[in-house]
């Protein structure tokens, strides 16, 4: 298989806001971190933001009122969404797969809420091939991001962990984000669905 080609944080940018725009509906974003992500939601969207950090909260809930999104984000982890079952249309995470404490418990809450057949959108760094120095290192940086870095792992395996929990990618993307240090970073935007009734 080929290498995904390099490209450059703009464009990455363009295209994680173009598959964000697609969901439509009552849509819970998770791990919104202090609500980057805003300007890409289509307007008529019915926003729900969940943000364990109590800092970066405050902040979520001040730009989720600047876009009148009404409702408080949920302080609450992935792994455990205050949200009935089938409960949102499309669940939206973009750099926080890295951070969960545990992708198999977070992504089958996210089942659990979604409508079947609900949306994902999904966008993450992740994990380079087997047996390449850069995976070394992502491995070797990893203990040092999670202590420092919100919790986050270099070392997943993000679209196997969706697709072990169900989900269908309908629109995957994968890419090398231009980064320094140590060069290009393996990225994956996946957008897919639950399973249907
Ligand atoms: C790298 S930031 C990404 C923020 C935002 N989504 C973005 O794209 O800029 C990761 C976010 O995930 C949050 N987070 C960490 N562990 C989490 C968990 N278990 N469940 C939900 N969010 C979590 C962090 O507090 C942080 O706000």
């Amino acid at each position: 298989m080929t290498s995904p080609r390099p490209v450059d944080r703009d464009s990455l940018d363009d295209l994680e806001r173009e598959l964000i725009g697609r969901v439509r509906g009552r849509v819970l974003e998770i791990g919104a971190g202090e609500g980057e992500n805003f300007g890409a939601f289509a307007l008529d969207v019915e926003w729900i933001g969940l943000e364990p950090d109590a800092d970066r909260r405050v902040e979520l809930a001040t730009r989720a009122r600047e876009w009148r999104h009404d409702a408080e984000p949920l302080d609450a982890v992935a792994e455990a969404i205050p949200l009935p079952d089938h409960s949102v249309d499309a669940v939206v995470g973009t750099y926080v797969l890295c951070s969960v404490a545990d992708q198999a418990v977070a992504l089958a809450e996210v089942r659990r809420v979604l409508v079947p057949g609900g949306r994902v959108v999904f966008v993450d760094h992740v994990a380079a091939p087997h047996g390449t120095a850069k995976r070394a290192i992502q491995r070797l940086a990893t203990p040092i991001s999670k202590r420092w870095c919100h919790g986050c792992h270099w070392d997943r395996e993000t679209e196997q962990a969706l697709v072990d929990a169900g989900f269908v990618g309908t629109d995957v993307r994968r890419f090398r984000a231009r980064s320094l240090p140590f060069g290009p970073v393996p990225i994956l935007m996946f957008e897919g669905r639950a399973p249907g009734e």
